[in-house]
């Protein structure tokens, strides 16, 4: 068996789909949940367990579990076939010819970033790490969550060079990883990081794709150096520690965004482990989008200083943008989230952040301080600061309730309010309804078409004559029958995708809609017999009626030896249609 399909066939779609984006069952084989590729509020991507496929009827993406991976992670084939198999613990076989340069390329840089993590890791108890180890001590981390955390030491000189082209690693490829520099009037390549703290940073299938290395000395500047983007890292699209919060966020339904590596660990030891930052970047419409897929609500704890709070409010916005939840943490005494729990504990910081404020108290809490609200222009020229943020929640009826509590906090009169409301609220265009079912099949096409789509037995039983049915009668399905039966015929297992690769975009469209609508159960074999029996009797009516209809144009025109032979026809249709003799005219 090809290896694509051994991997795929041990693997269940829905869980894997299911790490990546929070699925609810909705009908006996469908999962539906937000999709993953746009954005969007209310969920129109599914995923069908019967047939191992998914499809978003929002923005069209579909394909199988390889198609999910490779876009959701821009990965090739190759790279989402090799983590499947990785995860399913089935050996790739080597030297695999579907490998092009890019996720070679890829490849080699995850091994490298494999090779360098190691060897930091060693080094952290080894003599060199002497001083790191000291270091961790001060600042309060034991050698528990330095190893759950994967920290290591990087020394000075160029071991990790060395290591690495001891390794068989090429000059390309050092070149590309991040892990090494190259100074414009020097000939060699030099380590990156040197005597730096090394913090791994992973993908979300729990990769190391680049690191932060942080200085040990207070002088020392850059304070964090950073891996540059490379062809495994893109710093827009990666959260630190995403891959090992993933647990603790769906358990919570939230995540708490904070600013630094630091602040991740400090509040997980402290007992939260729902926490992400990003890799020293401001947040993107990406990473809001890969927290969507696991909660609704997301608590931004940055740093209270004026930086933080600035980088807060522009993150509030890109969270409500993409439908979020957002409530606001702000820790008293300029603190940042890992030195609160270092000085005040861990039960302290959950409890403010269990009382964390929706995003637009906090913000109107803010504003208030902006404008001059001893002043009734003062107070509606705070209320109209805030307007913009109000209006990204998502409904009516939010936005009405955030509008009426910032009325009260501003003192401003709640009519005034939500008069602005509605009118600053009026461009805003409604979010696009569910499509009709106006699909252009019969009904015995529908259970027919799903059923084929669903069961093998009917496959080999029906589809032929269903086929042949179809394209006499030049029914609406033809075409998304005879994809069916070419991909059926082409043995081994039926794949919907390869059904889909053979359709136009319409006819895939409103196959899938139908093959994924949550109402319709797989029908039975005898149901399908029904149906096809329906389709032969649709058939011999239309035949029926244009023998009429030639009969009567044959006398007509006088040819009365055509006139004959039609009204053969015609007798014969009668009988098969069960009409008795005299019911014929
Ligand atoms: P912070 O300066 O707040 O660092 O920067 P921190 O995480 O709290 O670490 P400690 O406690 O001071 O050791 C927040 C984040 O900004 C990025 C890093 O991702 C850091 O975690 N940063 C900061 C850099 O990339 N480079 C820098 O020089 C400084
Ligand atoms: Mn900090």
């Amino acid at each position: 068996m090809d290896f694509a399909r051994q991997v795929k066939g041990s693997v269940d779609i829905v869980d894997t789909i299911g790490e990546f984006v929070r699925l609810k069952k909705q009908g006996s084989q469908r999962f539906v949940g937000l999709c993953p590729f746009h954005t969007e509020k209310t969920p129109s991507f599914s995923v069908h367990a019967g047939l191992q496929i998914y499809k978003c009827f929002g923005c069209g993406q579909s394909g199988d579990v390889f198609n999910f991976l490779m876009e959701l992670q821009g990965l090739t084939f190759y790279e989402a076939l090799q983590t499947l198999a990785d995860r399913q613990g089935i050996p790739m076989p080597r030297g695999n010819a579907g490998s092009d340069a890019d996720s070679m390329l890829r490849d080699t840089l995850l091994r490298m970033h494999e090779t360098a993590q190691a060897f930091f890791q060693e080094r952290l108890p080894a003599n060199v790490g002497a001083r790191a180890r000291e270091y961790l001590r001060s600042r309060g981390l034991s050698k528990e969550t330095a190893a759950q955390f994967g920290i290591g030491y990087a020394p000075g000189g160029n071991a990790l060079l060395g290591l690495l082209r001891k390794k068989g690693f090429r000059e390309e490829a050092l070149e590309a990883s991040g892990l090494v520099g190259k100074a414009e009037d020097r000939p060699d390549f030099y380590d990156r990081f040197r005597e730096r703290l090394t913090f791994p940073i992973h993908n979300e299938t729990g990769r190391v794709i680049a690191f932060g290395g942080r200085a040990m000395q207070a002088e020392r500047q850059p304070k964090y150096l950073n891996s540059p983007e490379t062809a495994i890292y893109k710093k827009n699209a990666v959260l630190y520690n995403l891959g090992r919060a993933r647990a603790a966020m769906r358990q919570e339904n939230r995540v708490v965004l904070v600013e630094g590596y630091m602040d991740v660990i400090g509040v997980c030891k402290a007992g939260v482990a729902n926490a992400v930052a990003t890799c020293g970047t401001a947040l993107t419409p990406q990473q809001v989008r890969a927290l969507r897929r696991h909660v609704d609500t997301v608590t931004v704890n940055f740093d209270s200083d004026e930086a933080g709070r600035n980088a807060a409010e522009r993150s509030i916005e890109m969270l409500l943008r993409e439908g979020v939840n957002v409530r606001v943490l702000e820790l008293p005494d300029g603190k940042d989230p890992d030195d609160f729990c270092a000085a005040h504990g861990g039960e302290e910081y959950k409890k403010r952040l269990e009382h964390a404020p929706r995003h637009f108290i906090w913000l109107t809490d803010r504003t208030r301080l902006r404008f001059d609200t001893a002043t009734s222009e003062g107070r509606v020229a705070a209320f109209e600061h805030m307007l913009p943020t109000i209006n990204l929640l998502p409904d009516d009826i939010r936005r009405a309730a955030a509008a009426s509590e910032l009325a009260d906090r501003l003192g401003v009169a709640r009519s005034l309010v939500l008069e602005r409301l509605r009118r600053s609220g009026d461009r805003r265009g409604p979010a696009s309804p569910a499509g009709s079912d106006s699909d252009g099949f019969s009904a015995a096409e529908r259970l027919l078409l799903h059923l084929f789509a669903g069961s093998a037995e009917a496959r080999g039983a029906l589809l032929g004559d269903a086929l042949a049915l179809a394209t006499e009668n030049g029914m609406a399905g033809r075409e998304a029958l005879a994809a069916m039966a070419a991909v059926h015929e082409d043995g081994g297992e039926f794949q919907y995708s390869a059904v889909e690769g053979r359709l136009a975009e319409r006819d895939r469209d409103r196959l899938a809609k139908l093959v994924f609508d949550k109402d319709r159960a797989l029908a039975s074999l005898d149901e399908g017999k029904e149906a096809l029996e329906a389709l032969r009797r649709q058939n011999r009516q239309r035949r029926y009626r244009a023998v009429r209809n030639a009969i009567a144009e044959a006398e007509q025109s006088g040819d009365r030896a055509a006139a004959l032979e039609l009204l053969r026809d015609k007798i014969d249709l009668e009988r098969k249609l069960g009409m008795s003799a005299a019911a014929g005219r």
